[in-house]
């Protein structure tokens, strides 16, 4: 067995009910609150109410921004910041997808450094330190995984790019995942976040950081995906299909915590840099189909096993013929939960495509595959997923 390291600092507070405890939890750090969401709408007010009427009862002081915005800019941030500085705040608690849980890690970070956000990316020689403001969670998504990473993802508009801090410090101090509060979520959002988990798991299996430790996660999480979004697609209101999804968020978050991600995301990122209108699960959906079939034969055994974990009948054929059916078994689960979309359904032109593949090996995700894409790979599978 290969050696590995495995860190996940965040304390997690799974189940049922568990948005009632958002109160005594955030009182641990704090006693002056910003929380950070999207502009209320009616299926997510009730959950607001009762997170906040959870921290009045702890006794905590809440100042509510709820600016967010799909893709979340510089500018959201550096907005929060202000209403953070203004309220004194000592404490962060995002509430809702992963748009809401980076900003408010974002928010933690700005509030307490020099310049802004943008100036802590992973990259940069200043990364943020221990002033950083404790960070609470509370998914209502599944999911990005947000809620146990250490990272934010934000995006700036002038550069068009959209990029990441990514630093231990930004681990949240207590994520609560509540199956409860993701009922109401719609049908093309549960599909749309539940594809980027099964993405994070599904990369993180075949990312070389993977461990056995996250290679256990991973492939869990990919059997709860299989079986339960669908169903959770077709009938929000299921509490059970919706619990299990949570379950696999959970999971695929701590993998991509301690594995990480590989070309898809690094495509997904870049798409949705330049064209903030796509979703981030629509940008992984949309380039699957074309880089599973870049790829299956890198990883022969690996292919195979997603294969039959997606389609059983696989079970009888060889390795060989297993891997190569995973594409056509990972169509059809895109199809089954709606996420069938191509590029030009997305509105991104023909002719940007070799601008997109250069943006998509700015960041280094796409060095971890087993098959590492050169730029006219890219664009060969940029091309490949713009028309049907
Ligand atoms: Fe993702």
């Amino acid at each position: 067995m290969k050696n590995f390291d495995y860190h996940q600092p965040t304390e997690i507070r799974f189940g049922r009910g568990r948005v009632n405890e958002v109160g005594e939890t955030v009182a641990r750090f704090g006693k002056r609150c910003l929380l950070v969401t999207v502009t209320s709408f009616p299926e997510i007010e009730p959950t607001y109410e009762k997170v906040k009427d959870s921290l009045r009862a702890a006794g905590v002081e809440v100042a509510h921004f709820d600016k967010v915005l799909p893709n979340p800019t510089t500018d959201i941030v550096t907005q929060g910041t202000e209403m953070a500085k203004e309220h004194n705040a000592d404490v962060v608690l995002g509430v809702g997808g992963g748009s809401s849980m980076d900003t408010a890690k974002a928010i933690a970070v700005e509030a307490t450094h020099e310049g802004t956000a943008w100036d802590y990316l992973f990259f940069r020689d200043t990364q943020p330190s221990e002033k950083t403001l404790p960070i609470i969670e509370v998914t209502t998504t599944s999911g990005t995984g947000s809620n146990v990473t250490q990272v934010a993802v934000i995006t700036n508009p002038a550069e068009k790019y959209k990029s990441a801090i990514y630093n231990s410090i930004i681990y949240p101090d207590v994520s609560i995942v509540d199956p409860e509060l993701m009922l109401t979520v719609p049908e093309h959002i549960t599909a749309s976040t539940g594809f980027d988990v099964f993405a994070h798991a599904f990369e993180s299996y075949i990312h070389p950081n993977g461990s056995p430790y996250t290679d256990l996660m991973a492939t869990e999480s990919i059997h709860l995906v299989a079986k339960y979004l669908t169903v959770a697609v077709k009938d929000g209101s299921n509490l059970e299909a919706r619990t299990w999804m949570a379950w696999a968020d959970t999971l695929a978050g701590l993998c991509i915590a301690n594995a990480g991600v590989t070309l898809p995301h690094g495509i997904g990122m870049a798409m949705s840099g330049i064209y903030p209108h796509v979703m981030h699960g629509e940008a992984l959906a949309v380039v699957y189909p074309a880089i599973m079939r870049y790829r299956y034969r890198s990883d022969v055994k690996i292919f195979a096993e997603l294969g039959r974990i997606f389609n059983s009948d696989l079970v009888r054929e060889s390795n060989e013929v297993a891997a190569e059916k995973s594409c056509e078994a990972i169509d059809d689960f895109v199809k089954d939960i709606g996420m069938w979309i191509r590029l030009e359904n997305l509105k991104i032109p023909e002719d940007e495509l070799k601008a997109l593949a250069e943006a998509s090996l700015v960041l280094p995700d796409y060095k971890n595959h087993p098959r590492v894409a050169s730029l006219e790979d890219v664009y060969e599978l940029l091309k490949k997923s713009h028309k049907s």
